[in-house]
């Protein structure tokens, strides 16, 4: 972590307590979006990270829905394509599909079969990672359709739910801007 950026977005990050849940210390990172210092530095410290050298990506694939507000505005900025991988029932064409397990029941998210391709080198954003299973699921679309995975991006994590942790292990390197224990 760059801790001045941490310290930074810390701040503008809201905890609503028992939200969608009792227990649950919901991360809201909207007020980052709403501040336009807060959002260009947030954009700013993806975009220096990304735009040269080995991490620079082919592709962005940002996840529903709050990956894609992240997501699209880096691929703009490193000049590079935006592929969004969507809950199921949303996208009109062939896709690929993906299941896995959230803290209740499942979810199943879906990519468009022709959105990447072998040879593409993916960066995948989201805004937070709790167990991780909403980005290794976007890990296995891209995988499936012949995709390198370089980077998982994000806002946050929470490093106690064991998601990112999980992930790293599943071979996926990540940067996160800010954690909350
Ligand atoms: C949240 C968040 C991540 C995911 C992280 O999305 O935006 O996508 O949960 O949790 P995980 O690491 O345990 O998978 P949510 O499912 O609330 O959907 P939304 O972005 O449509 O609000
Ligand atoms: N997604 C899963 N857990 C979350 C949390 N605690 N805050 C915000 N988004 C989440």
């Amino acid at each position: 972590h760059d801790l001045s950026v941490n310290d930074y977005l810390r701040q503008h990050i809201r905890t609503v307590p028992d939200w969608p849940a009792p227990g649950v210390q919901f991360r809201d990172i909207t007020p980052l979006l709403q501040n336009p210092k807060v959002f260009r530095v947030m954009i700013d410290a993806f975009v220096h990270r990304y735009m040269d050298g080995a991490l620079r990506p082919s592709v962005v694939a940002g996840l529903d829905a709050r990956g894609f507000i992240l997501g699209a505005v880096v691929a703009y900025e490193l000049n590079v394509g935006f592929v969004p991988i969507r809950k199921k029932g949303k996208l009109p064409f062939t896709t690929v599909e993906e299941t896995y397990e959230l803290e209740y029941g499942s979810a199943t998210v879906e990519l468009h079969a022709d959105a990447v391709r072998a040879g593409d080198r993916v960066l995948l954003v989201d805004d937070l990672i709790a167990t991780g299973g909403t980005m290794m699921a976007g890990k296995k679309l891209l995988e499936k359709l012949g995709a390198q995975v370089m980077e998982g991006a994000a806002i946050v994590d929470l490093p106690e739910l064991g998601g990112s942790q999980r992930l790293r292990g599943a071979g996926l390197p990540l940067y996160t801007l800010v954690d909350f224990a």
